[in-house]
């Protein structure tokens, strides 16, 4: 790939503040919520203008869920801080995905939820005119998704997997009909060519592969077809989580995904990469102080503490109830690590056996999201889980045959190691990789 540097800023889900967000029904909503939607605004406009400093690099990606639910104002506020960066001397390409037009849009104002005016899928292409749409070389009107010249000999295919008559995360016959032809174009016209697309194009950690909704359906299909067809980059979201992963295809041809994380939310990131000569440089920056009072915390911490509470929640949600769910509840909350594992016959290393068991699921829960995952071999956590796969392997081997999808082979003791810890010879969050290597 030639040389190019910019920034990569996804699933801002900027909601517009003077809609509402407060209240009972609000605090009831938040609970349940990975990421901040009263203050997405402020982070937004803090990471803009912490962009806008930065002269030496005028492109910035951004693959979608721009907007919390496609509200029409949430789109209006957004486009008007995009247009302040644009005047900051940025170029800015965009793509939208489900939060944009296909979810409910809804706000909260007193102690209610209400809903308010949403945005009609038709209408993006001219909402973003100036950011993607009105330069573009080709637009699939069907599905938006167009193609770029965001540099010199350099093409960007933006690729809208999420458009309101296909199914979610999915590109149909058409689409790749029209991308070939794309592709083909790019390379008579001596263009290179990368992708961005809003679901991971690569499962994230190799238990996604189970999880429908984690990646594009029918992933190595759309992989192969991209990296046989001269793609060899693509930037993704969708999944709110740090993760860089390949695919080589069966003709030998790799295809690298960088799947950043959720702007708003923990682990709350965004991607500063360059390329030259060949050598793809990923850095990952925190998102920048927006004004909040984080009481101690540091920002990090503040972001981290919101995705554990809706962790904790969830659990808990899902054992609402009366009856076994009732003393379920109870003993998860209070049950240590410890006790669990003398109840399972499962040796558990001293420094984890006083750590409640909800707690540390809360912490392997936000690790993945962090990516490379930590508990590696030698490590206390992975240690105790390798135990527990070894102890219930009789189930898990029922379980497996279940899980198998087109004949292939699942053996979730190995998805599940590795994704507790990175087995990967580069990180998710800072690394260099050579590109360049396809027929
Ligand atoms: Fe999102
Ligand atoms: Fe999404």
């Amino acid at each position: 790939m030639k040389n190019i540097n910019f920034y990569l800023v996804t699933d801002t889900h900027y909601f517009e503040p003077s809609l509402g967000a407060c209240g009972k029904a609000y605090d009831e909503y938040m609970k349940r919520e990975q990421y901040f939607m009263a203050e997405s605004s402020d982070i937004v406009k803090a990471t803009f203008n912490k962009l806008a400093q930065d002269k030496s690099t005028e492109l910035v990606i951004i693959p979608g869920d721009l907007t919390k639910n496609g509200e029409i104002e949430s789109h209006k506020g957004f486009i008007k801080e995009l247009y302040r960066l644009k005047e900051a001397g940025k170029q800015i390409y965009v793509i939208t995905a489900g939060h944009d037009y296909g979810e409910k849009s809804r706000a909260f104002v007193g102690d209610e939820c209400i809903e308010v005016e949403g945005t009609p899928f038709e209408i993006i292409p001219d909402l973003y005119r100036d950011f993607g749409y009105g330069n573009a070389l080709a637009v699939d009107s069907r599905t938006l998704s167009y193609v770029a010249e965001v540099k010199e000999g350099i093409r960007m295919l933006a690729i809208n997997c999420d458009s309101p008559d296909k199914q979610k995360g999915s590109i149909d016959s058409e689409l790749y009909e029209w991308m070939k032809i794309q592709l083909d174009k790019a390379r008579s016209d001596g263009c290179c060519m990368f992708a961005i697309c809003h679901y991971p194009l690569i499962p994230s950690v190799p238990v996604f592969d189970l999880v429908g909704d984690a990646k594009l359906r029918d992933w190595r299909k759309a992989a192969s077809f991209l990296a046989d067809n001269g793609v060899e980059l693509i930037l993704t979201g969708h999944m709110h989580i740090q993760s860089i992963n390949e695919f080589v295809s069966e003709n030998g041809n790799r295809i690298v995904d960088v799947c950043t994380s959720c702007l708003v939310g923990s682990p709350a990131k965004y991607r500063k990469i360059t390329v030259e000569n060949s050598v793809m440089r990923v850095e990952s920056l925190d998102t920048p102080p927006f004004g909040i009072d984080t009481n101690g915390l540091t920002l990090q911490e503040y972001f981290d503490r919101q995705f554990n509470y809706s962790i904790k929640n969830r659990i808990n949600g899902a054992l609402d109830g009366g009856g076994i769910k009732k003393i379920a509840k109870k003993i998860l909350n209070k049950i240590t690590v410890g006790t669990l594992g003398r109840l399972l016959f499962i040796k558990v290393d001293k420094s984890i056996k006083k750590v409640k068991f909800i707690d540390l699921a809360g912490e392997i829960g936000i690790s993945i999201f962090k990516g490379d995952m930590p508990f590696v071999e030698g490590n206390p956590v992975h240690a105790a889980i390798s135990r527990f796969l070894k102890r219930f392997r009789f189930i898990i081997g029922k379980i497996e045959p279940k899980l198998s999808k087109n004949g292939a082979k699942v053996n979730l003791t190995e998805m599940l190691i590795n994704t507790i810890g990175n087995n990967k010879d580069f990180s998710d969050n800072n690394t260099e990789i050579i590109l360049g290597g396809n027929k």
